[in-house]
């Protein structure tokens, strides 16, 4: 049996349509199949490789941590230096109350904690979520999603828990968020929804609102974070601060790490009551996070960030006047282009896939392209990607 078909055969499968594609080797923005053909990756994985395939500083920061140790102990008892760099490093680059961060492995991992967390600040059970949310695929993270076709099957889920809309200021809406709330979870742009920014004066309500009835207001940085709207954080576009920050993905550089982050003594409360109120056997692998510092350096030490906006604005001039395109919504590199339908994006990707781009679709948002490519991409990069899409798009 050849690979693909291995992959069929003893793979579990969660759809009917893989990509199917055998990448042997990437760098950069590309990667090569086994015949030597390459592809531009404008999705980075989906929202991993921010600062691109095999970064040398991330590589080489790997290949050091490799030659020291692997696993050594459970999350949080030996003083493990790639933990401990990396939680002062994050520290640094936020608001000063978010400072004590818990390592795991992925997102729905990172939310699972920042939802107990919220749990134990406020004695409360209720937690709010919105529509078109996406937070993971575990029960509590799943619970928090706000797409019902994507949940039903799995109920019963996380109770009290309640979907709110999404950039609606009105009292109507906040309100629900009360006095029982213990928190409000919200991706401060909607990744999943097909790249949806909220107003400053939504975010800015809810953070009154949370504050107004002690509500702890998580956000959702998984996706938006990390570089990806231009910003290192994406809740530095709004006048709001969270309670608790979740990340993950492009976090890595590659390599599989979430967190969710707070205030010390918020923190401390999974000491007590009980002892071990959370608990990982790998969160925080010195591996990734030697992988994920270099990565955080990488973004801040060649100023990724101050291209990134026009980067995006590059990429919406050389898109958005073919007539098949209907709308482009993004911000920074993190982009949604909108067609007329399923079928007509189904074909634009298949066939870009050909040309040798791949791209997708997003989870609650059928009818847009799927556009989030390494923040190191150069202007040259982008054209010759455009360059292909439009040919695809010609060809539909
Ligand atoms: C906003 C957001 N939250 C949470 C998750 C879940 O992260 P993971 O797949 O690492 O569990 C994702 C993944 O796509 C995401 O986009």
């Amino acid at each position: 049996m050849n690979l693909r078909s291995l992959f069929l055969e003893y793979q579990a499968q969660t759809s009917d349509t893989p990509l199917m594609l055998e990448v042997e080797r990437a760098e950069g923005i590309y990667m090569f199949d086994k015949n030597g053909k390459k592809y531009i990756d404008i999705i980075s994985g989906i929202g991993v490789s921010n600062v691109g395939h095999r970064h040398p500083n991330v590589t080489k920061a790997i290949q050091d941590q490799l030659d020291k140790h692997l696993h050594l102990m459970v999350y949080g008892e030996f003083v493990q230096s790639p933990q401990v760099l990396l939680a002062e490093a994050l520290a640094k680059t936020l608001p000063s109350h978010l400072n004590s961060t818990y390592f795991l492995n992925s997102g729905s991992e990172a939310v699972e904690g920042a939802l107990k967390l919220a749990k134990r600040i406020t004695g409360r059970t209720k937690l709010i979520g919105f529509d078109n949310a996406y937070h993971g695929s575990s029960h509590g993270a799943l619970s928090m999603c706000g797409d019902e076709t994507f949940k039903s099957r799995f109920r019963p889920l996380l109770p009290e828990v309640y979907t709110i809309k999404y950039n609606d200021t009105s009292a109507e809406n906040l309100s629900v968020i009360d006095n029982k709330t213990a928190g409000v979870i919200i991706e401060p742009i909607q990744g999943e929804a097909g790249v949806k920014i909220p107003t400053n004066e939504f975010i800015k309500a809810l953070r009154k609102r949370c504050s107004e009835v002690g509500a702890q207001l998580i956000f959702d940085e998984i996706q938006c974070g990390f570089g990806r709207t231009g910003k290192f954080w994406a809740f530095e576009h709004f006048d709001a601060e969270p309670d608790i920050l979740v990340c993950a993905k492009g976090m890595g550089g590659g390599m599989p790490i979430g967190a969710f982050i707070g205030r010390k003594e918020d923190m401390a409360l999974f000491k007590n009551n009980p002892m071990l109120g959370h608990i990982s056997t790998f969160g925080g692998h010195p591996i990734s996070c030697v992988a994920s510092l270099a990565t955080l350096n990488t973004i801040l030490e060649e100023q990724l960030l101050a291209e990134v906006h026009d980067k995006g604005e590059l990429f919406k001039n050389l898109l958005k006047d073919l007539p098949e395109v209907k709308s482009i919504r993004s911000i920074g590199l993190m982009m949604a282009v909108e067609f007329e339908s399923y079928e007509k994006l189904t074909t634009i990707i298949s066939n870009a896939m050909e040309l040798g781009v791949v791209s997708d679709w997003f989870l609650f948002c059928s009818d847009s392209m799927r556009i989030a490519p390494p923040l190191t991409i150069t202007k040259e990069e982008i054209q010759e990607a455009c360059e292909l899409i439009v040919k695809a798009i010609r060809l539909s």
